[in-house]
């Protein structure tokens, strides 16, 4: 049922939640996982800092990952966070969007964070809020 997993990632103590969450719904229905990281257009820091932080997160997702036996695809794209992540989850035709209630910026007295509030307005396929 949950072949096409992804998980959105930027790092953070929820994204890594929702990062074993979706290594194991992996692992039990002998899926993949599609991790994704956004390198933000908007964040005015220089491009290759951004982009090995990017790399760092997803092959520490990767790692995890592959210690219980599920592949990771790798996608590190340069753009809008929200945006992005809904076109690659089309693209990529995932069954199924595993992604944590906040983030880096972690305001837990906002109910959800915008990248998140984005997806489960726009994205097709189910998804699972990881708190
Ligand atoms: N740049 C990104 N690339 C990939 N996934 C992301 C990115 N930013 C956020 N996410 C995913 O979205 C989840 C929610 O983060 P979100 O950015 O919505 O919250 P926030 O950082 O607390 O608030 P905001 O960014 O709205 O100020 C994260 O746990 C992560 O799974
Ligand atoms: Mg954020």
């Amino acid at each position: 049922m949950f072949k096409t997993i992804m998980v959105p990632t930027d790092g953070s103590e929820f994204a890594a939640r929702a990062e074993d969450i979706a290594i194991s719904l992996a692992s039990k229905y002998d899926g993949r996982i599609v991790g994704v990281y956004v390198i933000d257009e908007k964040l005015i820091y220089p491009y290759d800092v951004l982009e090995d932080e990017g790399k760092g997160i997803l092959k520490n997702l990767s790692t995890k990952a592959k210690e219980k036996g599920v592949i990771v695809d790798e996608i590190l794209v340069f753009g809008d966070p929200a945006k992005d992540l809904i076109t690659m989850s089309k693209r990529m035709n995932v069954d199924i969007v595993v992604i944590g209630t906040h983030g880096k910026k972690g305001l837990e007295r906002l109910l959800l964070g915008s990248v998140a509030e984005n997806i489960i307005k726009s994205v097709d396929a189910p998804v699972l809020l990881v708190k």
